[in-house]
Formats: structure tokens, sequence, C-alpha cells
């Protein structure tokens, strides 16, 4: 018996490789406000590995809803929260046109979005919780000047090139170890919604600042790994990207197409 998917073991054993390629599909106009988002076709599969049909999922810094998006596609119900007003309207209302088109189906399926702060997730009325799927902002590297995708970003007016200046948000954190500190105490806050044995997947970079690397995902996974067992890691490649020739002919600068999916469980 199968305890934790609704998979076929020719598809649970593809989903066991520790890397794979996803190149994302082009974002629809609604949501290209919003800076980063991770595409739903992704978040469906990762949902399919770690749920049952009709299991529960919840992205306590949901964006523009692309967790809810794929969980209403697969069949799970969901919960969101997110802190900028903006987003979570924009995420109700691409959730409200998932659930038309998906009609009848998903009628008895919950999908709700809580505009608000992921650090009191444990005040909000949800169920308990299988499964959380989720990416933290980036550290502050939104309102780095330099950041190339953001100075295009900028000449197109009407697209957000950061979060919020909500002091709330933890991209606006800029001392890199108070941020660490943050994501782990919002991440350990949600247990008591956990089902024992749930499963949490945090998509994240390694960040490189001033000329050095800040190891987001490891520092992470060593200090997150103290209250969930860090169970392993995923890596997501993108390679339908342009190479920018950052230091050509003086210094080793990489072009980081890859994130970390870091895989936890509680208990
Ligand atoms: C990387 S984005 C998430 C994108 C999302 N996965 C998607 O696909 O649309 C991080 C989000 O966290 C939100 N955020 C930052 N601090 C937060 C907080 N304390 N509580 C809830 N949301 C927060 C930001 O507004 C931003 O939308």
């Amino acid at each position: 018996m199968n305890k934790l998917n609704d998979l076929d073991s020719k598809t649970w054993l593809k989903f066991q490789k520790s890397w794979f390629i996803h190149n994302p599909p082009p974002r629809r106009k609604g949501v290209l406000v919003h800076p980063a988002k991770f595409p739903e076709t992704m978040a469906q599969e990762f949902i399919e590995f770690f749920t049952k049909r009709g299991q529960t999922v919840l992205d306590p810094m949901a964006g523009t809803g692309s967790a809810l998006v794929a969980s209403l596609r697969c069949g799970r119900n969901s919960y969101g929260i997110e802190l900028n007003p903006k987003y979570a309207e924009i995420a109700r209302q691409i959730v409200t046109e998932e659930r038309q088109l998906l009609g009848d189906s998903i009628a008895n399926l919950k999908s709700e979005i809580v505009n608000g702060d992921a650090s009191l997730a444990a005040t909000y009325q949800f169920p308990a919780i299988d499964y959380v799927l989720t990416s933290p902002p980036y550290w502050d590297m939104l309102h780095a000047k330099g950041a190339e995708t953001q100075k295009k970003r900028r000449s197109a007016a009407e697209l957000d090139v950061f979060y919020s200046d909500d002091p709330n948000d933890v991209g606006n954190l800029h001392d890199y170890e108070e941020f660490v500190a943050k994501l782990v105490a919002i991440y350990s806050g949600l247990k008591p919604l956990l089902r024992e044995k749930a499963y949490l997947t945090i998509i994240v970079k390694n960040i490189k600042k001033g000329g050095k690397i800040y190891p987001l995902a490891w520092d992470l996974g060593r200090e997150l790994g103290k209250v969930y067992t860090l169970k392993d890691e995923k890596i997501w490649m993108q390679d339908n990207q342009r190479l920018a020739p950052f230091g050509l002919g003086s210094a080793w600068v990489s072009n980081t197409f890859h994130h970390y999916c870091l895989q936890f469980r509680n208990g």
C-alpha cells in the first residue's frame, strides 16, 4: 500500500532523481506584476508526490498563488498566506478563475488566501496541513541596484521591482543573519499546524552579493534541520536562460541557474 501519494511506481521513481530541469512556461498576464514565482506545473509535481488526493497543502508566502492553483489541478485542498494585499488579491482572482475552469469536479475543494503575516500562521484558522510548499524572498536581493532582471522590470512601469515596503516582509531585512533567523522562526512556527510526518519543501537559492556567496540554502538546511528532519535536497535547474558575461576576463562569477528544493519532514 502506498501511504504517501497516489502515484504509480514508475512516476514515483522518476521523481526520486536528485535533480530536474524545468523551464517555466510563459507567465500569464495577471501574475507578471509579481517579481518571482515558481511555475504551477512544477508545483503540481511536488504536490502529487507529497500528498494524496483530498489532502491539504499550505504555502505561507503564497505570492500570486501558484501552489494553490497547482493544488486545485490535482484535487488537493490548499491555503495560502500572503503579506502584500496586492498579490493576495491577484492570487484570489487567479484561484477563482482556475476554479471556474475546473468546474464541478473541484467544487468540494477548499482554496483560501489569507492576506496576513506568515509568522502568525498558527493563529489563523487552518485545518491540519499535510504538506507545505513554499519559497521565500531571496533575502533583500530584489533591492539590489544591479540586479539585471530588476533593471528590465524597472523600465516596465507597471511591474513591481520588490515585494513591498512592509517591515514584516522578510525581503526587507537587510541583515543576513536576522533574515535567516526570521525565516527559521516562520517555518518553525508552522509546526503546530502540521500533521506528524508531513513534508515541507522550501525552494531557495544560495545568494551572491558583494562578490561573495551567502549560503542561504545551506544555512536554512542546518538551522531548520534542528526543528524538522532535513531529509534531502532536489536541484531545480533552468537551461533556457541567457548567459551574462559577469566577470569576463577578470574573475569567476557564475550564472546561477539552479535552486535548491529542500525537503524537510515533521518528525
Ligand atoms: C518568492 S515569493 C513567493 C512566490 C510564490 N511561490 C508564487 O509562485 O507566486 C515570496 C513572497 O513572500 C511574501 N512575503 C514576504 N514576507 C512575508 C510574510 N512575513 N508573510 C507572508 N508573506 C510574506 C512576499 O510578498 C512574496 O510575495
